[in-house]
C-alpha cells in the first residue's frame, strides 16, 4: 500500500550545527548502470538512500543482475547474468537518469531499447545530442512503439561535437564509447563533478578516460573491464541546499562530508549576500547574522552556478534587502515553483527565463507543493523562513533526491515532521 506524506514544518527556528552529506545522486545514477559495462561483480559505496537509487537498482536487477544490499549505503551487483537489453516504460518514466541504459546496454551488448527518460518537468528535455553521439559511434538509432531503440553491428570511436553542453549526452556518449573500437572525442563536453566521477569509476574498471572535467574528454575504447570497488563523491547540491538552508534561517550549520572545490560558485554567492563561509578540508561552515543582501545569479553548466540550486536560491533572496534578478542559463522552464512561494508572500515576477525578485521582510507560512525535486528543497527552506506552520505536498519528488532529509535538519534544530496525508483520505492501494 502507498501513502501519500507531506512535510509538517514550524519554521522560525536557526539552524544550527553540524550535518553530513550523502554520497551525490547525479553520480550514482550514472555509475550504477555503468556497471552493465563488465561482467564482473562491483561493490559502490556512499550510495545515498533516495528513490532514483533505488529505481536504477531495481531496473538494474530487473535487467538480470544480482544485486546484493552490504549496507545501508553499499551495494554489491553482479552484472554477469544480464541478458535483456530492454528498459520499460513503467521504470523509465520515473527518472531522467533512465536514459543512462541506452549508453550503457549499447556498450555492453550493442542493443538497447529504453523507453524515453522521465524526471521533473522543465519544459523541453530532448535527448537529441545523445542520439547524435550514439550515431557517430556507428549505431542506428529509431523510435519504434514508443521506445528508443539503440544497434550497432560494433561501435567506433568517432568525434563528437555537442552543440549544447549537456551532463546526460556527455555521460551516455562515454558510457558508449568506453568499449567501443578506437577512440572517441567529446568536444563541448559538460564538465560537472559526477562526469569526472564516471571517469574515476570506469578507469577503476580498466577503461581509458582522459580530460573528464574539461571540456574536451578522450575515451580510448577497451576490450574489457573488471569489477571494481567504488566510493561515490558527496553531493554538491545536497551541501549547497544545506548551505542556503542555514543562511536562510539566519543559523550556523557545518556541512561535513563536502568537495569545498564543487562548491565554490555557491560560495562565491554567499559571500555576496553577507554570509560567513569558512572552508575547511572536507567541511564547511555557513554562518549569517543579518537580512541577506541582494545580489544577481545566473545559472550556468559547471562551473557556473548550478541549475539544480536555482529555486533554493530564489527562496533565500526572497527575504533580501533589494531587487535581485535570477537568470535560468539552462533550462527553458524552470520558475515553476514560483507561484508556490508567492503563496509565502514572496514577489517575483517571472519573463520567459529571468525572475525578479523584490525582497520582502518575512515569508508566512502557506500549503504548498513540491512542483519538482529541487523546488521541494525550495519549499522545506521556505518553511524553515517562515513562523508558524507550512505544509509541503507532493514530496515523492523530494525523496528522489534527498536523503533523510526531514532527520537531517531535525538534527539541526529544525521543527520539520513527515506526516501522512490522512485528511483528503488519499490512500493509494497498489495496483
Ligand atoms: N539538451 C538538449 N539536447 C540534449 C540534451 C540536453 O538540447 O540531447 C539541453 C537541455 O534541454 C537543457 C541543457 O541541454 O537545456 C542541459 O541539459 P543536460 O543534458 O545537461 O541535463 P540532464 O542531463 O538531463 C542533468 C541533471 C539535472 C541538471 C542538469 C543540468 C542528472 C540525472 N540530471 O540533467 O539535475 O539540472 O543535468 O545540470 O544528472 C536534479 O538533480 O534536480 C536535476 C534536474
Amino acid at each position: 500500500m502507498w501513502i501519500l506524506e507531506k512535510f509538517v514544518i514550524n519554521g522560525g527556528k536557526r539552524l544550527c550545527g553540524s550535518v553530513r552529506i550523502s554520497g551525490a545522486k547525479n553520480a550514482a545514477v550514472a555509475i550504477l548502470p555503468a556497471i552493465l559495462l563488465t561482467n564482473e561483480p562491483c561493490t559502490i559505496e556512499n550510495l545515498p538512500e533516495i528513490s532514483d537509487v533505488t529505481t536504477i537498482i531495481r531496473t538494474l536487477s530487473i535487467l538480470g543482475a544480482e544485486v546484493k544490499v552490504i549496507n545501508k549505503s553499499t551495494v554489491r551487483i553482479d552484472p554477469r547474468n544480464v541478458r535483456s537489453y530492454t528498459v520499460s516504460k513503467e521504470m523509465a518514466e520515473c527518472m531522467r537518469a533512465s536514459s543512462y541504459f541506452l549508453g550503457a546496454l549499447l556498450g555492453r551488448m550493442n542493443n538497447a531499447s529504453v523507453a524515453p527518460p522521465g524526471g521533473c518537468d522543465f519544459g523541453v528535455r530532448p535527448i537529441d545530442q545523445h542520439i547524435k553521439g550514439f550515431e557517430a559511434l556507428g549505431a542506428k538509432v529509431t523510435i519504434e512503439n514508443g521506445m528508443v531503440e539503440a544497434r550497432a553491428e560494433r561501435l567506433s570511436g568517432s568525434s563528437i561535437y555537442l552543440d549544447v553542453v549537456s551532463v546526460g549526452a556527455t555521460i551516455n556518449i562515454m558510457l558508449a564509447a568506453t568499449r567501443a573500437r578506437g577512440l572517441t572525442v567529446i568536444e563541448n563536453a559538460a564538465r560537472e563533478p559526477h562526469i569526472v566521477d564516471l571517469a574515476n569509476f570506469l578507469n577503476s574498471m580498466g577503461a581509458n578516460i582522459m580530460g573528464a572535467g574539461t571540456s574536451i574528454i578522450k575515451i580510448r575504447g577497451v576490450e574489457n573491464l573488471h569489477g571494481t570497488t567504488y566510493s561515490i563523491i558527496p553531493d554538491q547540491i545536497e551541501a549547497g541546499t544545506y548551505m542556503l538552508a542555514a543562511a536562510a534561517t539566519m543559523g550556523d550549520v557545518t556541512i561535513e562530508n563536502v568537495t569545498p572545490k564543487h562548491l565554490e560558485s555557491i560560495i562565491a554567492k554567499l559571500n555576496e549576500v553577507g554570509a560567513k563561509i569558512e572552508e575547511f578540508d572536507e567541511a564547511v561552515r555557513v554562518s549569517m547574522n543579518t537580512r541577506p543582501k541582494r545580489c544577481n545569479v545566473k545559472t550556468m553548466p559547471h562551473p557556473g552556478f548550478p541549475t539544480d540550486m536555482q529555486p533554493q536560491m530564489a527562496t533565500l533572496l526572497a527575504i533580501a534587502d533589494g531587487t535581485s534578478i535570477i537568470t535560468e542559463g539552462v533550462w527553458d522552464s524552470r520558475f515553476r515553483y514560483v507561484d508556490q512561494l508567492t503563496l509565502m508572500g514572496a514577489q517575483i515576477k517571472v519573463d520567459g527565463k529571468m525572475a525578479v525578485i523584490t525582497g520582502v521582510a518575512n515569508l508566512r507560512p502557506a500549503p504548498v507543493k513540491a512542483v519538482d525535486l529541487r523546488a521541494g528543497a525550495a519549499m522545506i527552506i521556505a518553511g524553515l523562513m517562515a513562523e508558524g506552520t507550512t505544509e509541503v505536498t507532493d514530496i515523492l519528488h523530494i525523496d528522489r533526491g534527498y536523503e533523510n532529509i526531514a532527520e537531517k535538519l531535525a538534527s539541526l534544530g529544525a521543527d520539520i515532521k513527515r506526516a501522512p496525508i490522512i485528511s483528503d483520505e488519499v490512500v493509494l492501494k497498489e495496483a
